[in-house]
């Protein structure tokens, strides 16, 4: 039942790398999931880089993450529709995509996260980003708008962050950053990777 919008997502980053799509998933699905993402106790600080150089810069980025558990039957729905695009891109792109990670993020007020590249160019590991959001009483002046860039200059897409949109792009082809939140913030990053776990 997701194959018209797996389709609808691969046509989109041929075309154009990437696509925004509004409410992409059922509503019971995101008030779930926006639950567990306010009422989680369980966010670190976030890094920057890989395991090896891993740090911790909050000039940089000041969200605070949580990673999905493979096995969280909370989050099976959610990881399964990803599994299925996983399957899709591969079918139709020959990707060679292993296998999906991803984290719940959450910005404070005041937080942000600068503009930077999921993945380097030609580097074997992250291919595909999603980004879905979580904030179902969001307000446009509220900041926290992600920015995705061409060419690292010019701004192609200024996404607000409300509940049920889902960000779809190439991992190595747009920096992106996260304007500072006027309020809490959250979403789900993730990425379909191309290295084994
Ligand atoms: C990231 C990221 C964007 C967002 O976590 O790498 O760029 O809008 N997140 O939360
Ligand atoms: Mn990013």
């Amino acid at each position: 039942m997701n194959e018209e919008l797996y389709a609808k997502i691969i046509d989109a980053l041929v075309d154009d790398g990437y696509i925004l799509l509004e409410e992409a998933l059922p509503q019971e699905l995101l008030s779930r999931l926006t639950h567990y993402a306010t009422t989680s106790t369980n966010y670190k600080s976030a890094g920057i880089s890989n395991a090896q150089n891993f740090h911790i810069d909050t000039t940089k980025r000041r969200d605070k993450t949580e990673w999905i558990d493979e096995d969280g039957s909370l989050f099976s729905q959610y990881l399964s529709f990803c599994e299925g695009l996983r399957v899709s891109l591969n079918r139709s792109l020959y990707l060679g995509l292993t296998y999906y990670e991803a984290h719940f993020a959450r910005y404070e007020k005041g937080d942000f996260y600068e503009k930077h590249l999921d993945a380097f160019f030609g580097s074997k590991n992250r291919v595909v980003t999603t980004v879905l959001y979580l904030n179902e009483a969001w307000q446009e002046d509220n900041g926290g708008e992600l920015l995705l860039y061409e060419e690292d200059t010019k701004v192609i897409e200024r996404v607000v962050p409300k509940a049920g949109t889902l960000v779809v792009f190439l991992s190595d082809k747009f920096p992106h950053e996260v304007l500072p939140a006027k309020v809490r913030r959250h979403s789900i990053a993730g990425w379909f990777r191309v290295d084994r776990r």
